[in-house]
């Protein structure tokens, strides 16, 4: 069975919620999932880890929550190359907090270009002040998510 990684950087829960709520969806669809809530460079750069989702949150002014920082620093450090790698964006944020609004989904998102990681499809915003329960929006992305980029294998 191919494998799914779901990196999660969370403060409060939020983002590893939606991880675990959406984790069913790639199961039926034919994955075997893993949900890592202290990711490393190696869950994205293994020989069998093409293909991941990241469910990253803000906080701060526009900073990576406190478990996903040791992923940046040493993918920063290491700079591997990510070409292989395909990847979904889920970032948790808050529109009130105006220009660093989901900046660390945003941060992420161009790290990983940089590294030569494809996106597929657009990165999905959750606003907290339009969604209390993140996954209430997590869930209807990643089904239409699977659909559309034809990740089905089952
Ligand atoms: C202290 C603090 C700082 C925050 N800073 C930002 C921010 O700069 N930009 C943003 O979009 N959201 C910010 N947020 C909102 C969180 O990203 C949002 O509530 C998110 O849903 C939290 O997800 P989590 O439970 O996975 O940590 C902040 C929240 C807190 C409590």
């Amino acid at each position: 069975m191919p494998k799914l990684s779901i990196l999660v950087g969370t403060m409060y829960g939020g983002a590893l919620d939606a991880a675990e709520q959406v984790k069913p969806l790639f199961e039926q669809a034919g994955y075997t999932v893993a949900v890592i809530e202290q990711p490393s460079v190696a869950d994205i750069t293994d020989s069998n880890a093409d293909l991941a989702l990241f469910c990253v949150s803000t906080t701060g002014s526009g900073d990576y929550p406190g478990n996903f920082v040791p992923f940046v620093r040493n993918l920063h450090d290491q700079s591997p190359s990510l070409t292989s790698l395909r990847y979904g964006l889920i970032a948790l944020g808050d529109s009130s907090y105006g220009d660093t609004f989901c900046g660390a989904g945003r941060a992420l998102d161009a790290l990983l270009a940089d590294h030569g990681a494809t996106r597929l499809g657009e990165r999905l915003e959750i606003d907290a002040m339009e969604t209390f329960m993140a996954d209430d929006a997590a869930i209807p992305w990643v089904e239409e998510w699977i659909i559309a980029q034809q990740l089905e294998v089952a």
